[in-house]
């Protein structure tokens, strides 16, 4: 039996769930003694009905754990072995996995189902199947995922950091790494400084960035950000974002800009704030419903700006997870910092809460704490 944190439907509170039974895993897939997920704001996006998902479903897409069985043909791991998750599986044969672009993995598609690859789940609680987001479900203290979605990393990481580096990290690291074309010297534009955007901070500062300019509506985020190596803050709401990255580009405004919210307004104000020949970069999730308002002529030809979608930080977790391991290590990512409260999987309804008063970097659940 397993303990999960369950929404049984949209907009309604999580339910927190003891009987919670977990099939043995089939070919291809592992079982997981979950050590830690963080609590991001696509978890949230599910609750509120922006990214849908069929329930009842355990969430918990950005986590880490350990591994503590195998299914019939699995090689990449072993019991035994630490892994952080992709929530996105990465098989490494398919098309797009041999192009370098493993995010968006044609093995993924059945994530849209709430199932792992063949759709079925291996949940359930008082008779009844429960979906999986993300084929992880990291809002339960044991859970069945594909093999292709582990990626293994040494046993001194600690859990906690590890699973951060699932979503949060490698979406906003992997933006300013991957996806845009920073170079030294830069200007960089950061509109929301959550979990996601303060990985972007840190990022295009390690990329070059001479100047980012941080835009939240909380002040608390925006001290975050100053740690997390922004160099100017603007309070969305108070000030005025154009005018402070006019005065630190000399009229030119941004090199790139990234919007890590998902909001209709902030993805069109950040078109507005990319220089002529500047970059976007979209990466936080909008509702289905969200369209963008781009005059053609100008914004693509006569200005000459490009917006670039980022899913997953246009990551290949097999090469990016140990580089981001590295800088961890080598003192160049924050990544403890992130963690502002270590929580029991019974808290995640408070730490969204938390979450959308600007209170928390990231809640992380902590499951090894007992
Ligand atoms: N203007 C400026 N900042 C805003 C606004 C706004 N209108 N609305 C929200 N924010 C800020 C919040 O104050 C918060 O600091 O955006 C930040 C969002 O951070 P989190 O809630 O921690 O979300 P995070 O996990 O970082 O995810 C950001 O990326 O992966 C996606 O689905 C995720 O769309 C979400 C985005
Ligand atoms: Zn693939
Ligand atoms: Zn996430």
């Amino acid at each position: 039996m397993a303990t999960a944190a369950v929404l049984t439907g949209v907009g309604t509170p999580l339910e927190l769930r003891e009987d919670v039974e977990v099939e043995a895993p089939r070919a291809g897939e592992v079982r997981l003694r979950t050590g830690a997920s963080g609590v991001c704001h696509s978890d949230l996006s599910v609750q509120n009905g922006t990214i849908p998902l069929p329930t009842p479903i355990v969430l918990g897409h950005e986590g880490a754990g350990i591994v503590e069985e195998v299914g019939e043909g699995v090689t990449r791991v072993a019991p035994g072995d630490h892994v952080v998750l992709s929530f996105v599986p990465n098989c490494g044969d398919c098309y797009f996995c041999t192009r370098g672009q493993g995010y968006l993995c044609e093995k993924s598609a059945m994530q849209l189902m709430g199932g792992l690859l063949d759709g079925t789940t291996r949940f359930s609680s008082a008779g009844a199947p429960l979906h999986q987001m993300a084929m992880c479900g990291t809002f339960s203290s044991e859970t069945i995922v594909p093999e292709i979605s582990c990626v293994k990393i040494p046993d001194d990481v600690p859990l906690k950091v590890a699973a951060l580096i699932g979503c949060g990290v490698l979406t906003g690291v992997g933006a300013a790494l991957n996806t845009a074309d920073i170079h030294e010297g830069d200007t960089v534009a950061v509109l929301g400084c959550g979990g996601v955007g303060l990985n972007v901070i840190q990022a295009a500062r390690i990329a070059g960035a001479a100047e980012v300019v941080a835009v939240d509506m909380f002040d608390s985020k925006l001290e975050m950000a100053e740690e997390f190596g922004a160099t100017r803050r603007v309070k969305a709401g108070t000030d005025d974002p154009s005018s402070v990255i006019t005065a630190a580009t000399g009229g030119r405004l941004a090199d790139t800009v990234f919007e890590v919210i998902g909001l209709e307004a902030t993805m069109n104000q950040a078109m507005d704030l990319a220089r002529q020949g500047g970059e976007v970069v979209l990466v936080g999730v909008p509702r289905m419903d969200v369209f963008l308002n781009l005059n053609a002529a100008l914004t693509f030809l006569y200005m000459a700006k490009t917006v670039k979608g980022c899913w997953y930080g246009s990551t290949n977790v097999g090469e990016d997870v140990p580089k981001l391991l590295d800088l961890y290590r080598d003192g160049k990512l924050k990544l403890d910092e992130l963690i502002s409260r270590e929580i029991g999987v019974g808290e995640v309804n408070e730490a969204f809460a938390a979450m959308e008063g600007g209170e928390v970097a990231r809640s992380v659940i902590n499951y090894e704490a007992g």
